[in-house]
């Protein structure tokens, strides 16, 4: 791959970025820090609003005069040229995607729809609009999972950038028919593209059907933990704003044609993870500790659920400088304060005198 660093886009006026899935979990904080950090810019984000969408995660931004919203399928390739056209759009910070492995296993066909057609629709439409000679003012950046990687056993090595991809759910294998999707058009075009590969995001604004929000939600509730299988599975977490920060500096400072592994360093059990959020839920509850224990559920396991997922995030830290911020705890009882405060966890047999559930 070229190594080619282009830092030209930091500070350039009349810049426009579009960013798609920005009303999503990790997207909604990716257009905030963009919003917020690079007023010089105009940041359009494209979602579909599909139900895993939420605009009222934007609401404190919305107003601003550098962004603008406009619902849309990255699959509709008329309405993603129009877009081009009418906002002359310089780089693509591509997030938009099905998300959810288990609704991968029950609807494969929306996976490739969006995952695989939408990442190629966004790509045909941005060599079409960009000229060879502008390439150092453009970029494609491809936001992937570090699931394209495989499973690893305990005691394994960590995921790097070299591992090759071996996906195993129908979701993983949509993100990585994406992500070659994204090399092949800058090894057969020279479009300039970075991707950078994540481990598991937590924090606000998450649908409430991943583990965390989901645990949460049901403790409140006082509702059976649904842990599958025995809880056994190793999962990397990293708070979300650390990877929308790794995500600016990839796009400002990574350099094209490369990838980045993004991780916590911060291996979980579900079952130990399950254990330490009833510790904190149950506390900023008000509830005695261990109150929720009795909760867990052990359910049947999700079909080819992978053992193990690990980031070397050694490039990113080496290279850009980047280091996380969060400490995990620090991070759980934000989340778990966040959830705490929507509405939508309202459950009138639930509250006790000092939560924030009314
Ligand atoms: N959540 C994680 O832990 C994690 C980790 C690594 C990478 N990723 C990747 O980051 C990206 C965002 O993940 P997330 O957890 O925020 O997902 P999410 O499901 O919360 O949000 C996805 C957003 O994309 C939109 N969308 C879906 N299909 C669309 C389409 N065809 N056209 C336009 N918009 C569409 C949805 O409306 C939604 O707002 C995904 O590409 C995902 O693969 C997620």
């Amino acid at each position: 791959m070229k190594d080619n660093k282009n830092n030209i886009l930091k500070g350039s006026g009349n810049f426009t970025v579009l960013i798609t899935g920005g009303c999503g979990f990790i997207g909604s904080h990716v257009v905030r820090r963009f919003v917020k950090q690079y007023p010089q810019y105009l940041v359009i984000n494209v979602d579909k609003l599909t139900y895993a969408a939420n605009p009222e995660y934007l609401r404190d931004i919305d107003r601003e005069p550098n962004y603008r919203f406009i619902q849309a399928d990255v699959c509709d390739h008329a309405k993603m040229e129009e877009i081009f056209r009418q906002y002359s759009i310089d780089a693509v910070i591509h997030l938009a995607a099905e998300s959810h492995v288990d609704r991968s296993i029950t609807d494969p066909f929306a996976f490739a729809r969006s995952n695989v057609m939408g990442t190629l629709t966004l790509l045909q439409t941005a060599k079409t609009h960009w000229k060879k000679e502008d390439y150092h003012r453009h970029l494609f950046y491809q936001v992937s999972t570090d699931e394209v990687y495989g499973q690893l056993n305990p005691g394994e090595e960590p995921f790097r950038e070299t591992t090759p991809y071996d996906p195993r759910s129908p979701y993983s294998a949509s993100k990585a028919s994406a992500d070659h999707f994204v090399r092949a058009f800058h090894h057969t075009y020279g479009l300039p593209v970075r991707i950078s590969n994540c481990s598991n995001n937590y924090g606000p604004c998450q649908y409430p059907e991943k583990l965390i929000p989901v645990i949460i939600h049901n403790i409140v509730n006082r509702k059976p933990l649904p842990v599958y299988g025995k809880g056994e599975n190793i999962r990397d977490w990293l708070y979300v704003e650390d990877h929308a920060r790794a995500i600016d500096l990839v796009f400002h400072e990574g350099r094209d044609g490369e990838t980045y592994n993004i991780g916590g360093n911060n291996e979980w059990q579900n079952i130990e993870l399950v254990r330490l959020l009833i510790e904190i839920t149950d506390r900023l509850l008000d509830r005695p500790a261990g109150d929720s224990l009795p909760l867990i559920s052990f359910v049947t396991d999700r079909p080819g659920h992978d053992l193990r997922y690990a980031i070397d995030a050694a490039k990113i830290k080496t290279e850009l400088g980047w280091q996380q911020e969060m400490s995990f705890r620090q991070g759980l009882e934000k989340t778990v304060a966040w959830y705490l405060d929507q509405e939508n966890l309202r459950d009138a047999s639930a509250p006790s005198p000092k939560t924030k559930i009314v």
